[in-house]
């Protein structure tokens, strides 16, 4: 009938569900999963990392434009040092053998976040993973690691008073869209859906201004367990949900 609806239909290439432009992910419980097992920590991020190739690949298939996945927070420094070292450890490893991988297969790697303490070797493989796949038209990969909302938009603000102070911009020039374009999703458009596994239901500091009129699909599943059909399950949802944005059903009928 409407012209969205057949691009929905053409957005997935085997038609299962029509996909969202941008999911983002809180990949939640890889502790518990392990310690459901007897297995240290350390064992279900492994199986993280195994679950975010599935995620990538399904959302290829599913037609996703962006993809989001929030890595590590600004918060997670609290850890035991180990286990920040193991983490560390893995997006190393990640980034090395599968970006030819990711680059192969047109996906755009863009890395949300603060460089500040990360190591060199870190900043410098995040650098050239987005580098290298900057040009790509593929799904874009956005990796948030060292990444906390708050933090995001007081530097937003910061440097936004600093052009006010220095007379480049005046109070009435300080709108949702300058503000907007100073945070580090600048160039990616808003969440339309976002999950959280575990069963946890908060935000933890996860795109608290991009996310204001995202849905919200909680999972009980442990992120190590989630694939397609559980990403499909949250799509599936997600397109059962009336986005009003404040206003009224957009949807036929529903205005009565
Ligand atoms: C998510 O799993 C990975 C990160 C936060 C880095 P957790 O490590 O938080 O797992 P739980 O919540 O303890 O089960
Ligand atoms: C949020 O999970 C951060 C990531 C998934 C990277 P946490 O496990 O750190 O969140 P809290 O501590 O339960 O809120
Ligand atoms: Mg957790």
């Amino acid at each position: 009938m409407s012209s969205a609806g057949e691009q929905d239909r053409t957005a997935t290439r085997d038609g299962i569900v029509a996909a969202p432009a941008h999911v983002a992910i809180i990949m939640d419980g890889n502790g518990r999963w392990a310690a459901a097992r007897g297995l240290p920590r350390l064992e279900g991020h492994r199986r993280g990392v195994e679950a975010l190739r599935r995620t990538i690949r399904a959302s290829i298939e599913l037609g996703i434009r962006y993809l989001t996945v929030f890595s590590f927070s600004s918060e997670n420094w609290k850890r035991p040092r180990e286990e920040v070292s193991d983490l560390m450890g893995l997006l190393k490893r990640f980034i090395r053998n599968d970006l030819a991988n990711l680059h192969a297969n047109e996906v755009r790697v863009l890395v949300l976040g603060s460089r500040d303490r990360l190591s060199d070797d870190i900043a410098g493989l995040l650098s050239e993973a987005e580098n290298l796949t900057r040009d790509n038209t593929g799904l874009t990969l956005v990796v948030a690691f060292n990444y906390g909302s708050r933090q995001e938009i007081v530097a937003a603000a910061a440097s936004i008073a600093h052009d006010v102070a220095a007379g480049r911009l005046a109070p009435q020039d300080v709108t949702e869209t300058l503000l907007s374009e100073r945070l580090g999703t600048r160039d990616i458009p808003d969440p339309d859906l976002v999950i959280r596994t575990s069963g946890e239901k908060r935000l933890s500091n996860f795109l608290l201004w991009q996310a204001a009129y995202a849905e919200y699909v909680f999972t009980p599943t442990l992120w190590p367990d989630f694939d397609r059909s559980t990403l499909e399950a949250a799509i599936a949802e997600y397109r059962g949900r009336d986005r009003r944005y404040g206003g009224l059903s957009s949807r036929a009928g529903a205005a009565s």
